[in-house]
Order: C-alpha cells, then structure tokens, then sequence
C-alpha cells in the first residue's frame, strides 16, 4: 500500500476509535492498540512530511503557536437566548407562541441541558472540518480552529458530504477543572476560577498545546439549516448529529405542552449538581423547524427558544478580613476577603464591601459568617449577616481614615472616601494599568502584574515614560521572565499604540465622568485634542449626552497644569491627536446604502480593514448572502457564497474592480 494511502486510512480508523472513545464513550480498542496505530500514523508522517493535514489526529495535541485569531464572519448570526426565571415566565413563553401561530393546541417541545461553556460554531464542507469559531459579537467570531481541534470528541471528518454549520458548546468538565486546579495550586499559579471561564480562557489560548492541556469536550445543540438536509424537526436534528459522530448531550426528551416542560425543570432543580459539568439552567426549544420559521427571531433571539435560569444559590461563609484598595481616581474601596466557598459553580474568596455605608448598614464584624451569592451569578455579593451566628471575638469592621499605600489622611466625598494625594502610588499604577488597557490604548503585553512590576523597578512613574521605555531596553531584558521576544513584542506594542484614535487616548487619560462612550462622542465631535481642550463651557454644554458634570470635570482637568505638561510629553512623544474613524457616511459615493458581502481572502487589504473602508463610503457590510444583497465582492478562494450570489443573479466584483473604484472614491 502507498504512504499515502495508508496515512488516510490510519486517521480514519484512529478517528473512528476516537469517536468510540469520547463520544460513545464506548472504546472499541484497547489502549495498546490506538497508541500503536498512533504511533504508525506519526511515524509516517514524520517520513513523509508533505502528508500531513492539519487535521490529522497526530496534530490533535495541538499544532503552532498563532500570532491572533483570524475573524470569521458567522453564516448565520450567532443568536442567544431570551430568559424564563420562573414558572410564570415559561407559561407566558408559551403563550405568546400560540398567539403567534394562532392555535390552541399544546406545543411540542424539547427541553434540553443549557451547558455552562462557550458558544462554538463549526463548519462541516465535503465531509471535513474546515473551521470552528466562537460567537464573538454574534455576528463576527474568532477562528479557533487549532484549539477546537484539541477536543477529541470532535470529529474531523463526518459522513455527510453537503456543507452544513453546527453550533454547541465547548465545555470544561467539573472533575478536569477539580484536576488542574489541584496541579494549579502545587504550582502557585492562580486558580481557574469555574468551569465556564475555564473553557473560555482556554479556547482563547494562542497556543493551541496549551488549549489541549485543558480537555475540555464539547456538545453539539444545533443544526443550522435543518431543513435544507432533508430535516423537519430539531430531535431529528439531533439524532442526525449524533448519526454523523457530532456529540449531542443524551439528557434532553421531547415533551408537549408547557406543563410537561415546567416538570422537566423541576426534575433537574437538584439532580442538576449531580450531572458531571455545570449547567446554568435548561434550554426548550420548539420542536418543529416550520415552526421556527414561523415563529422567527427577535434582533438578539429565536422566538422560538428560551433559556430557564434556576436561581442563584446562596451560600454561608466566614469574613475573615477586609482590605482596602486605591482605584485610579483614589476612590477606596473595601473588600471582604472570605473564606473560600464554591457559590453557583465557582470559588468565591473575595466580595466588594462598597463602601462604609454598606459595612455599616450590614453591621458587618470580622468574623461574622455572612451569606453570599452572585448577583446575575457573575459577581459575588454580601446579602446579611447571620446575627445568631456571630463569636463573641467579633469586632466591627472599621473604615479606615488613611490611605492604605500612602498613608495620606483620605477625603470624604458623598458616601466614597478618596485619597487625594495625585503622587499616590497605588493611584498611579492604576491610571498606568487604566491607560494601557483593552478598551483604552490596547497595549498588548502590558497586563497588570508587568505594569506593577515596572513601576516598582521605577521604570515607569508616569504615563508619558511608557513611550521612553525602549531607551531601557537593556534593563527591561534583565528583568526576570523577561526574554528578548517577548521585550521586542511590548516595544513594539507600545510604539503601536501611539496610532490610536483620539477617542482611546482620551478614555485612556482616565477623566473623571469620562468613560468610553463620552470619549467618543467628544472625538467625534472636535476631531482632535487641541480643538476638544480649546473648547469653551458654552460649546462642551451644547454637546448632547455629555451633562454639566462631565463638562465641569472636563474643564478642571484641561485647567490643571499637571494635566497639560502630560499631555504635551505625550505629543512630543509622537502620540497620534486625531480622531480616526467615520466622521460622516457619505450619500454619493458608488457603495452608499448599498448591503455589500465580502468573501474570499485580498491581496491589498484585510477583510476588517475591507470593511472599515466599505463602511465609511455608505455600505452596509453584512456576513451572508440573501436577496436583500446588493454587490459581492470576493477575493481569492471564495466559497459558497460567491456561488450563491451568482445563482440568485446578484452584481460581483472581484479585487481589481473594486480597487478601480475605490480609486475613483479617492480610497
Ligand atoms: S440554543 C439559536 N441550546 O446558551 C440557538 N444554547 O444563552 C441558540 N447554550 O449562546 C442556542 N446549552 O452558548 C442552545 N442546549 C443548548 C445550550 C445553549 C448552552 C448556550 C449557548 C448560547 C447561550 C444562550
């Protein structure tokens, strides 16, 4: 038998085990056997290296580092789901779908687990994974293919030859979270802190050998399209994905009418904590896929769907201490620290405190026990104290009177205290870490940790050192866990940030009043930073969304000395002043109001940079093709939606004419 011939065998029988193995949960092997027809497969691979696909299973410990994930513009929009959180709310749910199809008979339903993960999306074409996206924004992801194929359970090929898109949930068992928070602990590396954000974070992972660490495993919960495979109701759906190897998850029945749907849910209120992953509540789907076309979608969700929350657990837990810290804009903050407890699927330790009326509204002693939940089950709250419960060491938790890092006497303003020293360190190091941040400057490289540490070393004290940092290259490679790469990559990311538009450098600064969404505003409106601090009361006031407060804190910030020599150090560094994005859509140019495709890969632009363009001549750039599409424009390997658009008769354009036109737009 050729190389060749017996490497594509090789995968299809490993795969085949695989499936057995982590799907089925039924191994048809033993282990000596898979690791020798493993062992075969690498070892021809390795003598023929012109062989090997990405999707071969000798790459499924994970293939290259990536440098950023490549976005991908969903097919379809990548809805959630509306919430139930009672009874009352699954009764109304129904009722508004009879309503809806004007009947009154009972609906049939399928009630299944609402998996605690990330959403995933993948692409089967001719039978072969071709990529595996998170949701992103819903309607554009990231490719996260290499991390996706870590996951033995899915499979890399499948028997069904049409393309078709499938949707689930990547997930992070509860005993492999248990497993690597123990190896964490031994470690001292920060614990992962619940299944959910441990299967997010590791998707996210760029380096996929890390993503596999991780096994996480994944159910599969839609079908996109259905129908167009010859499919008329999700259970159907269903049972085709796990027929094509796509792991579904078996605990889900198909019910009628909303009675049976309210038992379902109660049936799993306890058993839930039992199951071997964490589901934060049942999903109940409309059976019939004619019906989901009926029914249709809201902007954000399917009508035909809904998600039933179970309520947020409570917990008792001990306060053992309350420490202080110092935000950017010296407001304190108090903090509880507790003992830990597991609340709604994760570890608990700490819960804002507010402020010292909370503490005293709350009574709050050290030592008390006090229940806890997540509020919107994200963020851990302090409800009560249990009175009966309190020892008789109990002391009062007292506010403290002096800032905890300078020592400075802290200024009562309403209920916040304030430390008022602009010198104080933990001030400045969180202005440095606000204004490096991802909403902010977006300075990769430069997370919390490397910020304190460089402003401890005295590297950087003030904004403006961040853009004289390269002058101590040296001193940065001497610091330890600094290597030569990874010092270049911070440089360099500093220097890129000197690009960024107005409205982040602005944010970036961190003015009282003035978040993210003013900040733009402000941009937008005066286009640069000298036309914004030349601006007088009068024109600031005028401005709508802005109120007199954010003009008065804008004002007191452009009048401050200290304020303006930091901004000129930034200028003379070669900091960017300009706003840069759409100012105004014009209504002449060739691509106004026209809702445009881009497929395929360009020679001259990036698909994000492509879009930025059409969007600021009128277009409307939209990820699939329907009637409503006005142009295509495709690049080199364009796919199925070229073809569609030439089978609906709809205009194309390929990368010369477009750039003809553009030249024309003065582009
Ligand atoms: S159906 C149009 N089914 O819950 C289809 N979602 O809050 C919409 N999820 O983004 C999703 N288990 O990440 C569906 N059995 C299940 C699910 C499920 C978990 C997640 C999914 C979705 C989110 C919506």
């Amino acid at each position: 038998m050729k190389p060749l011939e017996r490497i594509q065998e090789l995968i299809k029988a490993i795969e085949k085990h695989n499936h057995a193995y982590y799907v089925l949960d039924n191994p048809t092997i033993t282990d000596q056997a898979y690791d020798q027809l493993l062992k075969e497969l690498i070892e021809l691979e390795t003598q023929y290296p012109e062989f090997i696909t990405p999707l071969s299973p000798s790459q499924r410990v994970g293939g290259q580092p990536l440098e950023g994930f490549k976005k991908i513009t969903h097919q379809r929009m990548m809805l959630s789901l509306a919430n139930a959180f009672s009874e009352d709310d699954l009764i109304a749910f129904d009722k508004r779908i009879k309503n809806l199809l004007n009947t009154k008979h009972d609906i049939t339903y399928m009630c299944e687990m609402k998996i605690d993960g990330l959403a995933i999306s993948i692409e089967y074409n001719k039978g072969q994974f071709t990529y595996g996206a998170t949701r992103g924004d819903g309607t554009i992801g990231e490719d996260v293919s290499g991390n996706l194929l870590t996951i033995p359970s899915i499979p890399t090929l499948v028997d069904e030859l049409s393309t078709f898109e499938v949707r689930g949930e990547a997930f992070m068992a509860k005993k492999t979270l248990e497993k690597i928070n123990i190896m964490r602990l031994e470690n001292n590396e920060p614990l992962l802190a619940n299944t959910r954000n441990a299967a997010a974070g590791s998707l996210r992972q760029l380096d996929p050998k890390i993503a596999a660490s991780r096994e996480l495993d994944a159910y599969f919960y839609y079908l996109v399209n259905g129908q167009s495979l010859g499919l008329t109701t999700h259970h159907e759906c269903l049972e085709y994905l796990d027929k094509l190897g796509l792991k579904t998850n078996k605990e889900r029945k198909r019910v009628t009418g909303i009675q049976a749907v309210i038992n379902y849910v109660e049936s799993y209120r306890n058993k839930r904590h039992t199951l071997p992953y964490d589901i934060d509540g049942i999903v109940i789907k409309v059976d019939d896929l004619l019906l989901h076309d009926r029914l249709g979608y809201t902007a954000k969700t399917p009508r035909w769907a809904i998600a039933y929350k179970y309520p947020p657990e409570y917990v008792h837990t001990i306060l053992e201490d309350v420490i202080f810290t110092v935000g950017r804009t010296g407001k304190i903050t108090p903090n509880a620290v507790l003992k830990p407890v597991r609340v709604s699927g994760s570890l608990v330790s700490r819960a804002t405190l507010h402020n010292e009326d909370f503490m005293l509204e709350k009574d709050l002693h050290l030592f008390d026990t006090v229940s806890l939940h997540k509020a919107g089950e994200v963020i851990p709250e302090i409800i009560e104290v249990i009175k009966d419960k309190r020892p008789l060491f109990a002391t009062p938790v007292k506010m403290i009177t002096h800032c905890p890092q300078c020592q400075q006497p802290l200024k009562k303003i309403d209920a916040m205290h304030f430390c008022v020293n602009e010198s104080c360190p933990a001030r400045i190091e969180e202005k440095l870490i606000h204004f490096v941040s991802k909403d902010a400057m977006d300075i990769r490289g430069l997370g919390e940790q490397v910020i304190k540490e460089l402003y401890q070393k005295k590297l950087i004290q003030t904004i403006p050192d961040l853009y004289t940092l390269h002058q101590h290259r040296d001193v940065l490679l001497n610091i330890e866990g600094f290597a030569t790469k990874s010092v270049d990559q911070l440089l360099l990311a500093i220097e890129e940030s000197k690009k960024q538009s107005l409205e982040r450098l602005l944010f970036g600064l961190g003015i009282r009043e003035i978040g993210e969404k003013t900040a733009k505003t402000l941009a937008k409106r005066f286009l640069t930073l000298t036309a914004l601090i030349q601006a007088n009361e009068e024109t600031l006031l005028s401005i709508k969304d802005i109120g007199p407060v954010g003009v008065q804190s804008l004002l007191s910030y452009f009048s401050d000395p200290m304020n303006n020599d930091l901004i000129r150090l930034l200028m003379m560094r070669g900091l960017n002043e300009r706003y840069l994005g759409k100012v105004n859509v014009p209504s002449d140019s060739y691509f106004s109001l026209k809702t445009v495709v881009i497929t395929g890969s360009f020679v001259s632009f990036g698909r994000d940079q492509l879009t930025d363009i059409l969007e600021t001549l009128g277009a409307k750039v939209s990820g699939s093709v329907s009637k409503m599409t006005h142009l295509v424009i495709y690049g080199t390997d364009a796919g199925s939606k070229l073809t569609k658009a030439q089978s609906l008769g709809i205009q194309t354009m390929d990368e010369q004419q477009l750039s003809e036109i553009l030249k024309k737009e003065k582009v």
